[in-house]
Parts: structure tokens; sequence; C-alpha cells
């Protein structure tokens, strides 16, 4: 009997140990469960924290008239008959015409940067010259018509705006030329100084060549060397990069 009891007594025994084993082993490995989680989750955020993210695009205003980053072109709806933008000034560079002439203004958000951009040709020992800038509705409607009269509506159409339809009512673009005119608004500017020196460094001020060459099929215009506009120094910078017309570069082209 006794050894029964004895018997009992130390099965009993086995059990409590074998549970008080099982209880603690498993609490242990819950531990050590928690622990490889949070160390992958330290791992992870620290993962993220260093790996850069892609840069994230700023949204742009491609619509708004005085947006910087507007886009006018042959699709997309025409800038107002009477918008006329609301800073312009007269820019405090060289001038094609008299100050007074309504083509030598430009907007004074972009004005410091236009400003900026001819001192520096300057020290290149390049002289830029304003040959062009605001033009109203209106001033575009007198030039677009003189040239329907004078080249066909067709051939006007590769090279002219249509009023409401030209990006120099925006008060952002300029049309650029030399002291002495030399290949004024013709595709020999490419080669001048100016033309040269624009092409490489209007960028690092805020400008863009808007009208490029082989993409006449995508701006609406031909190569147009001499038309520079303003859209921001990281936005300009990026389009110059991508190589890209605006069009391209904010996928515009369907
Ligand atoms: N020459 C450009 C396209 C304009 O007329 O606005
Ligand atoms: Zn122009």
């Amino acid at each position: 009997m006794k050894r029964r009891i004895f018997g009992i007594g130390f099965l009993l025994s086995c059990f409590i140990l074998a549970g008080v084993i099982f209880v603690f082993t498993r609490h242990e490995s819950q531990q050590d469960d928690q622990q490889a989680n949070n160390q992958t989750d330290s791992r992870s955020r620290s993962e993220q924290s260093q790996t850069p993210r892609p840069e994230e695009e700023p949204s742009y205003d491609l619509s708004s008239p005085s947006s910087l980053t507007v886009i006018v072109n042959k699709t997309r709806p025409p800038l107002p008959a009477d918008y006329v933008p609301e800073d312009l000034i007269t820019p405090d560079v060289r001038l094609r015409l008299a100050p007074s002439a309504e083509q030598m203004r430009f907007r004074r958000v972009a004005h410091d940067q236009l400003k900026a951009m001819f001192a520096a040709a300057e020290a290149d020992d390049v002289q830029l010259v304003f040959g062009s800038g605001y033009r109203s509705y209106a001033l575009q409607k007198q030039f677009y018509e003189s040239y329907v009269a004078r080249d066909g509506r067709e051939t006007a159409d590769r090279y002219s705006a249509r009023p409401g339809t030209s990006e120099h009512q925006t008060g952002l673009s300029f049309d650029a030329t030399s002291p002495s005119q030399t290949c004024h608004l013709q595709i020999c500017f490419e080669d001048t100084p100016q033309g040269e020196w624009l092409d490489g460094h209007a960028h690092e001020y805020g400008f863009i060549m808007r009208y490029l060459p082989g993409k006449e099929a995508i701006t609406g215009y031909q190569y147009e060397p001499w038309h520079f506009r303003f859209i921001g120094k990281d936005l300009a910078r990026k389009v110059h990069a991508s190589d890209q017309t605006l069009e391209e570069y904010f996928k515009l082209t369907d």
C-alpha cells in the first residue's frame, strides 16, 4: 500500500514538475519572441529612416493664370481675354524698346531671378537684351493677325500663338535678343553668345527654353531658342535635366 501511495505521489510530483517546466519555458520563449519582434521593429524603423525616400513631387498648379507653373498652349483652356497679371513692372535690365512700351513688362515675382540672370551673363561678358515680355490679349491678337496676313494662318500658327494662348500674356515669358539684334527671333540665335549662354544657364535662374528643337508636335511651335519661361528654380532644374518640354514633364501629351 505504502509503495502504491509512494508511486502515485511520485507520478503527481512528475506532472507538477513537468507543468512548471512547461510554463517556464513557454514564458521564456514568449519573451524571446517579443524581443525579436522589438528588434525587427526597431531595425525596420531605422532602415526606414536611413533609406532615402523617392523625392516627393510638390503639387503644381498648372491651370491658374497667375500660377508660376501655369501651362499655356494650344490644347489647354485659353487665358481669359481680360487676364492681366497684377504685379507687372518694367524690369531693371537692358531693354530693346522704350521702358513705357507694353512689351517691356514682366512679373515682379520673377524679377529678382531675371535681373540675377542678366547680371550673371554680363559677368561672363554676354550682354542680354529683354526683347519682348508681357503681351496683352489685344497686343497678341494684333501680332497674330499681322502674321496671318503676311504668311497665312497655317504658317503663322507654327510660330505665333493665337490670342489667349500665348505664354507672353502670363508675364512670365520673354524673348531674348542681343544689343546688335543679330539673329533676332531666328533659329541662328542659338549660335550667338546670348543664345549659347542662355541655353547653358537659364535653368539656374528658374527659366526654361520653352520651345525645344524637334518637339514641334508636342509644343505646337517650331524651335525658339530665344523664348524663355520662368517656372521657378527647383522645377526649372528638374525640367532642364529631363530634356523634356513642360507638356512631357507633366504628362500632358495624350
Ligand atoms: N511665339 C510664341 C509661341 C508666342 O507667340 O507666344
Ligand atoms: Zn516668345
